[in-house]
């Protein structure tokens, strides 16, 4: 057996994880196979990024074929074409006036970067005074100094003591009443004008950008009431704040459309996108922005760069090569119709896990779903981890931010396979049930 000690596992809890390893060693559509050949469905696209499913051939022929033709080239002064390219087609799919795309390795980079261009746009408008963020309270924006500073979840914090950003941060949108709304709560579009007080509070004149994700993921898919983004839009274009969407869980499918923008019919000033956009075989991310925002970026010196923020592999060949086969492939296979096809027998099949035991609320949009159990009288969290360990032990893989079960299933599952991961799922909930007495 492999030796384990030297891997600092990334957002896992590594003294219990070694002590008890859930190892994976293949994967093909919906489903991972352990080393002892066990199958274990993929109840949420390897971590909310397999959404044509594990091992799609084409995916993997355009990789192969470009290690062959051309393994790296940098984007720094010099180009390939596998990155216009893939710019120019995800500024096709990107709501009109999005133009124009920055690329890089992963959700946090394409949140910090957005951050930096909008820091960058008001200086190179002369309104350099603009530096507070507004994130949201429960929003996840990855792991980079930016990204924490507008994220609001403290336990992404705590550790590390500081953050270094100005920032304030609107209420989450999650209410005890939307406990098992399906779909997006028809209430609460007025929790949006809370942003009208923090403009109040801060001037309009100092706030550089309100960052939100369209349906927090990573707290628990916590769905936005009907028309909060679009009162958010009002709010930000009223006062000249500028819009980010955080797209990295919600882009290319998930909610049934490439973006949520489109779904929901907001049109943000910049997106960010990751995970989906390669179907995970491969990282890459990116921020698409609005053209005026880039021209305004396009100034000095002719020959000196116009942005000094870039990374090594930004724009790699092999990434851009499985993003561009995962374009044709979501275009081809029309995975977000499938996606809108499948929600409303996902919407069925999970709100029928309402009366498992200690389940408190059921949410879900699109084909993501966050079922919230009850915590453990000795504190939050430990439901949660014990539900997610026993979910794998009856084949199926999820995620328990705190104390609740994440089902994102790949685009391409069948009714079958959702049946099979909520009868696993449920399963897992009864045995987690118990509070452990030691
Ligand atoms: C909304 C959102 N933003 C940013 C990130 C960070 O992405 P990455 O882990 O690729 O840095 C995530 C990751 O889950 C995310 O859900």
């Amino acid at each position: 057996m492999t030796a384990l000690d030297a891997f600092w596992m990334p957002y896992t809890a590594n003294r219990q994880f070694k002590a008890a390893p859930r190892l994976v060693a293949g994967a093909q559509g919906v489903r991972y196979r352990t080393p002892e050949g066990r199958e274990i469905l993929d109840g949420i696209s390897g971590l909310w990024c397999v959404g044509a499913g594990h091992g799609h051939p084409r995916i993997a022929e355009a990789m192969k074929r470009q290690i062959d033709r051309l393994d790296f080239s940098s984007s720094f002064q010099v180009g390939h074409a596998g990155a216009f390219e893939l710019a120019e087609r995800i500024a096709a799919v990107a709501p009109p006036g999005l133009d124009r795309v920055f690329l890089v390795n992963s959700g946090s980079e394409g949140v910090d970067t957005a951050l930096k261009l909008a820091l960058a746009y008001w200086r190179a408008r002369g309104e350099g005074q603009r530096h507070l963020f507004i994130g949201r309270e429960r929003g996840f924006h990855g792991v980079g100094f930016g990204g924490i500073s507008v994220g609001g979840m403290l336990n992404n914090r705590r550790a590390f003591g500081t953050t270094l950003l100005r920032t304030d941060h609107l209420a989450a949108t999650w209410r005890p009443e939307q406990a098992f709304v399906r779909g997006q709560p028809s209430e609460g579009a007025g929790m949006a004008d809370e942003l009208e007080r923090l403009v109040a509070l801060h001037d309009a004149s100092h706030i550089a950008a309100v960052i939100v994700e369209p349906v927090a993921g990573s707290t628990g898919v916590l769905v936005p009431p009907v028309g909060y983004l679009q009162r958010l839009r009002e709010i930000c274009t009223r006062h000249g704040l500028l819009l980010i969407f955080d797209e990295v869980i919600t882009g290319f499918g998930r909610l049934g459309g490439m973006f949520a923008a489109e779904v929901f019919g907001v049109v943000p000033d910049m997106i960010v996108f990751a995970k989906t956009v390669t179907n995970g075989a491969a990282p890459l991310g990116g921020v698409i922005v609005r053209r005026e925002l880039h021209d305004t970026l396009m100034h000095g010196p002719p020959h000196l760069a116009e942005l000094m923020h870039g990374y090594t592999c930004s724009g790699h060949p092999l990434a851009c090569a499985a993003a561009l086969a995962m374009l044709d492939v979501l275009r081809d296979e029309a995975l977000p119709a499938r996606v809108r096809s499948l929600a409303p027998y996902f919407e069925n099949a999970v709100h029928a896990l309402a009366d498992a035991p200690g389940v408190v609320s059921v949410r879900n949009i699109g084909l993501a779903a966050g079922i919230e159990l009850q915590a453990d009288a000795a504190g939050a969290g430990r439901r949660g981890t014990r539900a997610q360990a026993a979910c794998f032990e009856r084949g199926v893989l999820t995620r328990a931010p705190g104390d609740t079960l994440i089902l994102a299933p790949p685009f391409v599952s069948t009714p079958s396979d959702i049946d099979a991961m909520v009868a696993a799922m449920r399963r897992a909930i009864e045995d987690s049930a118990t509070e452990p007495t030691a």
